[in-house]
């Protein structure tokens, strides 16, 4: 059955770590709408959803993607690139662990889960401020076994990978290719976002279902062209935490 970890939006959040963007006021009780929201959906998609309680002191817990990997074989803890984050990992190996044989990525590597786009047994890893090399070699030795590849792949113009580029199908990517580079994903289909909504490239895929925002019409007209009709679900004040929709959750067959 599809599971997902989540975790209640910390009371802190205003002292989130921003990258890219400029530091505006985040309505804590408005954030937190929108998060029992997105766990609405997940739930009206059969998800069954195990809500984390509140981290008060990690500002950004409520991105708990960030935390880890999960593939059916087994899951990766990241070791997250800013050291604000990098608590937030004790609680999901108790998470995890009666789900997953558990590795665990050591310094100097760092990763952060919204650098890792994994399509089938290809592991997209975003080489930016919080992912390293060191972590990519450390997930290539866990996971070859189970015959995953991992490679690095360049990004400019945002803090993860996933910003950038997210998966909506097999053989399909939502992709910004001003931030990343379409043929560092030989294989791969593309939807492009629409120019003017740099930020649209990140949809949550559930099952074969999509989630989206309605916050990006423009590029949201351009995947129902293309014959994808998400469920809409508003997370655009966690966006001003420099979070999006698949930073929201850790989803994975239990
Ligand atoms: N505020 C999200 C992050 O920087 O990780």
């Amino acid at each position: 059955m599809l599971t997902a970890i989540t975790r209640a939006v910390s009371r802190s959040i205003v002292n989130c770590e921003l990258t890219h963007l400029e530091r505006v006021p985040i309505d804590l009780e408005n954030a937190r709408r929108q998060h029992h929201a997105y766990e609405e959906v997940l739930r009206a998609l059969g998800v069954e959803v195990h809500p984390l309680p509140e981290e008060p002191d990690l500002p950004d817990s409520v991105f708990v993607e960030d935390t880890a990997i999960i593939l059916e074989e087994c899951a990766v803890l990241t070791r997250p690139g800013a050291d604000s984050r990098k608590p937030e990992v004790e609680s999901i190996v108790q998470a995890l662990a009666p789900y997953r044989t558990l590795y665990r990525v050591a310094a100097p590597g760092t990763v952060d889960g919204g650098d890792v786009l994994t399509v089938g047994k290809r592991i997209f890893v975003g080489l930016t401020r919080r992912s390293n090399q060191s972590a990519i070699e450390q997930m290539q030795e866990f996971l070859k076994p189970f015959g995953y590849t991992v490679r690095g792949v360049p990004v400019t113009g945002c803090l993860h990978l996933k910003s950038a580029v997210t998966q909506v199908a097999e053989k399909k990517l939502l992709i910004n290719p001003a931030w990343v580079r379409e043929s560092d994903f030989p294989g791969m289909d593309f939807i492009e976002v629409d120019p003017s909504e740099p930020y649209a490239a990140n949809v949550l895929m559930v099952g074969e279902k999509l989630v989206y925002q309605p916050t990006y019409p423009k590029t949201l007209a351009r995947l129902e062209a293309a014959g994808f009709h998400p469920l809409l679900v508003d997370a655009s004040e966690l966006a001003k935490a420099e979070g999006a929709l698949t930073c929201c959750s850790l989803i994975f067959n239990a």
